[in-house]
């Protein structure tokens, strides 16, 4: 991506917010160990509109005059020396922002811009934190009770952000079909190589060996190779068991290129598949190919999940899995997540809460059956891009065959 593609966003979301202030935050770097840091991964929203990819810079926009300024973080010697620092010269070329300021300069600015406008917008919290067992970075927050004190209104701009995000550009769409085909030939040396690969993390060195290799960042979420009964833990990433004969093993895997995520899964046999193995396969396969044949540009989103929802459940009984078409609880225990997410950027994109579907969307779909007391759990997931006329399925040239 280079600095007109960042320039564009700042310009789409000054236009749909009518021309107010924003004010972003990039993320901190978080604790990952006593001394030390966990890798950075910066702050999605931040990234899009900037394209820098380095802790604690802020972003402040003046919708009304098409400004934009960028504040630099104060970075020590001693931090600089072990950790580097992104040159104020670098984050212009890459943000196509030449107005830099240092944090004491950003704060009477927004005090300057305070007096003019009474509302300041900025990002509020995750839609689905009451969900997060876990901490979250504190930028956006702490940037929230600043911004909360110098303002009269403080405003929430990610459904904004999340509507602009959701329509791929060209750009953003060729960076994820490069992840999306470095998978899908991780997923095809793995097919081959599996009669040789005795454990879980053998399959997982393998992708990550190739994701490496071929210069991407690495994994876009920590993959999941599950054999077996671990395949019916959702989010299972231990990935260090025996595979074993018999037992299937599904693979939830996908590159980040160019920033962008691939988010894939298939599920293979190891040795010979049992009959049941193999039924169960089969739902899912043919689910997946009837859900992904639905999607459309204009289909509305509540009707694909009433459809959705038509289509698992035929299959769960066919399976001898729920005995009528009204047991919520059967249906949730055998099918316990969602059908499909917003990709890009973010693994799990929002797609901004729109009616219908809309081309230029990226999506996944990913339906499963997990039966924890038959030692079965099969998901096949794949990317599909709503494009004007119906859909072009990113990674549907990789076989989804057992
Ligand atoms: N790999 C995470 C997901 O499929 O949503
Ligand atoms: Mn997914
Ligand atoms: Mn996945």
């Amino acid at each position: 991506m280079n600095k007109d593609f960042f320039s564009t966003n700042r310009r789409t979301l000054i236009e749909k917010n009518g021309g107010g202030v924003i004010v972003l935050s990039a993320f901190t770097r978080m604790q990952r160990a006593s001394d030390y840091a966990a890798q950075f991964e910066q702050e999605k929203n931040f990234w899009w509109l900037t394209g820098i990819d380095a802790p604690d810079w802020q972003l402040i926009i003046d919708g009304s005059r098409h400004k934009c300024w960028l504040v630099a973080p104060l970075v020590s010697d001693i931090n600089h020396t072990f950790d580097g620092s992104l040159s104020t010269a670098d984050a212009i070329r890459m943000s196509g922002i030449d107005s830099v300021v240092s944090h004491d300069e950003a704060t009477d600015l927004l005090h300057a811009l305070a007096k003019k406008h009474s509302v300041v917008y900025t990002l509020g919290d995750h839609p689905h934190l009451e969900y997060f067992d876990f901490v979250l970075n504190p930028t956006p927050k702490k940037l929230w009770v600043k911004l909360d004190r110098l303002f009269t209104t403080v405003r929430d701009c990610r459904k904004d952000l999340s509507a602009l995000r959701a329509i791929k550009q060209s750009e953003e769409i060729s960076a994820m079909r490069q992840a999306i085909d470095l998978t899908i030939e991780g997923f095809g040396l793995v097919k081959k190589k599996l009669p040789e690969l005795s454990y879980e993390y053998e399959v997982e060195a393998e992708f990550s060996y190739l994701f490496r290799r071929r210069g991407a960042a690495g994994h876009a979420y920590d993959p999941i190779i599950a054999g077996g009964k671990n395949a019916c833990t959702l989010h299972y990433d231990t990935n260090a068991d025996k595979l074993k004969k018999r037992e299937l093993v599904m693979m939830d895997v996908g590159a980040r290129h160019y920033g962008y995520s691939a988010d894939i899964t298939r599920t293979y046999a190891v040795g010979q598949p049992t009959k049941r193995q193999m039924a169960v396969h089969s739902a899912v396969q043919s689910a997946h190919h009837e859900i992904v044949a639905l999607l459309r540009p204009g289909l509305d989103i509540r009707e694909y999940h009433g459809q959705t929802d038509k289509i698992m459940i035929k299959v769960l009984m066919g399976l001898g899995l729920m005995s009528q078409v009204d047991d919520k609880d059967a249906y949730r225990t055998y099918f316990p997540h969602a059908i499909s997410h917003g990709l890009g950027l973010d693994t799990h994109d929002s797609l901004g809460g729109p009616q219908y579907f809309q081309p230029g969307m990226v999506l996944t779909v990913e339906p499963g059956i997990y039966i924890p007391k038959e030692g079965i759990g099969v998901r096949i997931e794949d990317d599909i891009l709503i494009t004007t006329s119906g859909h072009d399925n990113l990674s549907g040239k990789l076989s989804t065959d057992l």
